[in-house]
């Protein structure tokens, strides 16, 4: 991201300004010392931990099911849990976890991801993040970037409903939408302006100490007395991040655009993207929905979240869909007569392109519409 500078700190990084009231410095980096990072003033130590303890975490078990395209109401489960507890993977691989969220309850725990990056898309609902880069508002149709590493607060609305990735590898612009200089560039989807970052204000104390650390089959459960929302200054690259979808500007053509023109987000193992409102392909006879295609070296996700999704029939809102490597796939039968003179599309749908094959859970076989693959039978 971008430089952001909050609060107050000496003049120079790894000096002291006042001997008297010492800030403490804490370097938030990935990729070791050699990728994004910034620097924390706390007005404490951020190391001083009284106890860990170990806590068990509802295992995944791999479905046993045959994999072929998927499409799940994936939200037809009831409300449970909270963001520490409640989420629910779908589908998984070395590199990813995809699922939803509903919490029933509220966190009474901070949390930290020790292993995955997280990206969520607000379904329904807003709230705010805080972490000691302090606060940080959402609300519907925005991303929301949580670093690894991460200790963080969210506090949520009852109808707070979100779609999730986790990557184990860093999640991040795309590079081709960045200059030589660092700076997004023109022509890109969206400008350094739409997204927000957290300001250093308005945390209420909640008293709440813990931090539940998610190792991904478990939690360390650090025990603390003092708050480690402590910080009066950061400056850097590295920190959470909103945006909203609607000051995106989706990329439209004379004919069909190919999904990567709707990528937003990208790392080692998958991009995201999201399909948004926009004009279609302006040729006099072009056929504006997808042709038949096969992903050789990739399976495709789509969670949709608002509109009217004329490609794929039985799809509501709610829905997710995946369409896996190794079997063809495209518009059902009537889909291309019936799209041929539409101008525009209302839908908002996230896409992810997972490059390493996915594996879905016994959660995603109790959610699942087992009629889909014969969803492209003529009748
Ligand atoms: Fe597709």
């Amino acid at each position: 991201m971008f430089y952001v500078k909050q609060g107050n700190m000496p003049q120079s990084r790894h000096t002291y300004g006042d001997i008297n009231g010492m800030l403490r410095e804490e370097l938030f980096g990935e990729e070791s010392f050699d990728g994004p990072y910034s620097l924390l003033y706390h007005s404490g130590e951020p190391t001083e931990v009284m106890a860990v303890e170990k806590k068990e975490k509802d295992g995944m078990k791999e479905s046993m099911k045959v994999v072929a395209h998927k499409h799940y109401n994936a939200l037809s489960y009831p409300r449970q849990g909270s963001f520490v507890t409640g989420r629910k993977v779908i589908m998984y691989n070395d590199r990813l976890r995809i699922g939803t969220l509903q919490p029933s309850d509220r966190m009474d725990v901070l949390m930290r991801n020790a292993l995955f990056e997280t990206i969520f898309f607000v379904h329904h609902g807003s709230g705010e993040l805080f972490s000691p880069f302090g606060r940080l508002k959402f609300g519907k149709g925005d991303y929301v970037y949580v670093p690894k590493g991460l200790t963080f607060l969210l506090d949520y609305t009852q109808d707070f409903t979100a779609f999730i990735l986790e990557s184990r590898d860093r999640i991040s612009i795309p590079a081709r939408y960045l200059n030589m200089y660092g700076q997004i560039k023109e022509g890109s989807p969206y400008y350094t302006r739409d997204f927000r970052h957290p300001v250093l204000e308005g945390f209420r104390e909640t008293g709440i100490r813990d931090v539940w650390v998610d190792f991904d089959d478990h939690f360390i459960v650090e025990k603390r007395d003092k708050t480690m929302f402590d910080v009066v200054g950061w400056d850097g690259y590295l920190y959470p991040f909103s945006v909203n979808v609607e000051s995106f500007s989706p990329i439209v053509g004379k004919l069909h655009m190919p999904p990567p023109v709707h990528e937003h987000f990208s790392g080692k193992s998958f991009m995201l993207g999201t399909f948004l409102p926009r004009l279609f392909d302006f040729h006099p006879n072009a056929i504006p929905i997808s042709y038949y295609h096969n992903n050789i070296d990739t399976d495709e996700v789509l969670f949709y979240s608002t509109g009217n999704f004329m490609s794929r029939r039985g799809i509501s809102v709610g829905s997710i869909t995946v369409h896996v490597r190794g079997i063809i796939h495209g518009p059902q039968p009537g889909a291309v007569e019936g799209a041929i003179g539409k101008k525009s599309t209302d839908e908002t749908a996230v896409m992810i392109e997972a490059y390493d094959p996915l594996k879905f859970t016994e959660f995603a076989d109790t959610i699942e519409d087992d009629s889909y693959m014969k969803s492209w039978i003529r009748k």
